[in-house]
């Protein structure tokens, strides 16, 4: 097995073992998330199958690539039927909580339809599991009169119901990982507020943010992946969810100012040249529900996570 860096998870030997030798389906394989699982679903020996809407030339990174669109219920479908997979993984979707109306297709589309149609291609094929990706953004499953605050929420809410429904009435095994702000290296999305920070501080611009006082709780990518495998490996946790969080909340000030902080810049954010959004949540994981759920725990601090990330993007990434 490759060499782990400090800070990473220890998984019990038997783990690894449920791993190897497992041929695993990774919708969003192309996307930030999903390139790192596939990444460590290799590492453990398990053949992967990746997919995506974006057409590959070149097939040498050791996955194999499926093209098309996860919505179209014929494409997955017959994709599911061909490789035949016994883990699927559900990484794709459009990850965009914005509250304008023109949300409402895209999130509809990629996330609620995109995961209807692999739950129900999944259901035909009969695999041993599924793991969907889930939000903090969700209304808490006991909040039924809970309003969603975004179209993003409220397709992860409904994604969140499916898969219930789907393990009561087709028995299918899957689990949803209910999953906070990921942050770490490789997130190509420049939008998004840790590498839209730290290109600013880069440039010597301070970052135009919001208020600053929402309160975020922050996961470092590789934590999410290790915890993705403990759920595909768990037993009992069908027709459930976990947090994958870091049990921590941080106001986005603080956490701009961090990142400056290790970058040795003294540049302040600029408070307010973003609006806030409405309805914004405060959700901080229960990691420790988790903890005895499927015996994962997050191991890289916030300090560290940000140190391995402004590398990344200081090493000509940008
Ligand atoms: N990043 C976070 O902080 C966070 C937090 C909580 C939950 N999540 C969830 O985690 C998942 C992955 O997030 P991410 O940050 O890795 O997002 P990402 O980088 O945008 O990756 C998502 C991938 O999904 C694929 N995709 C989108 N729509 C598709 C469709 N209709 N059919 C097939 N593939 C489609 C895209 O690939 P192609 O364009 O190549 O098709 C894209 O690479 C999402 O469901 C997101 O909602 C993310």
């Amino acid at each position: 097995m490759a060499s782990r860096q400090p800070g990473s998870q220890q998984r019990p030997e038997n783990i690894v073992n449920k791993l190897k030798g497992r041929r695993a389906f990774v919708a969003g394989a192309s996307g930030f998330i999903g390139t790192h699982l596939c990444r460590r679903l290799l590492e453990e020996g398990v053949e992967v199958h990746a997919f995506s809407r974006t057409r590959r030339v070149h097939n040498d990174d050791g996955i194999q690539w499926s093209q098309g669109d996860l919505a179209d219920f014929p494409d997955i479908s017959r994709v599911m039927e061909k490789i035949k997979p016994d883990l699927i993984f559900n990484l794709a979707g459009h990850p965009v909580a914005a509250r304008d109306v023109h949300q409402v297709q895209p999130s509809l589309f990629s996330n609620l339809v995109g995961a209807v149609s692999l739950l129900t291609a999944a259901t035909e094929v009969r695999c041993s599991k599924v793991v969907l990706t889930g939000s903090l953004e969700e209304p808490e499953t006991s909040e039924s009169s809970g309003v969603p605050s975004s179209p993003y929420a409220v397709s992860k809410w409904a994604c969140s119901a499916y898969a219930r429904m789907f393990h009561a009435l087709y028995h299918l095994p899957v689990t949803t990982a209910r999953v906070f702000m990921v942050y770490g290296p490789g997130q190509k999305d420049a939008a998004k507020l840790v590498p839209y920070v730290i290109r600013s501080l880069q440039n010597n611009e301070s970052p135009r943010i919001t208020s600053g006082s929402r309160q975020i709780d922050w996961i470092y990518v590789s934590d999410v992946v290790e915890g993705f495998l403990a759920l595909a490996t768990a037993e009992g946790m069908e027709g459930k969810s976990a947090d994958l969080g870091s049990g921590n909340l941080i106001s986005t000030q603080d956490l701009v100012m961090r990142i400056a902080s290790l970058m040795g810049s003294s540049l302040q954010p600029t408070l307010g040249a973003v609006a806030d959004r409405p309805f914004e949540q405060v959700r901080v994981a229960d990691v420790e529900q988790t903890y005895k759920m499927i015996h994962w725990r997050p191991v890289v601090s916030l300090s560290e996570g940000l140190q391995r990330t402004i590398e990344f993007f200081g090493e000509g990434r940008k």
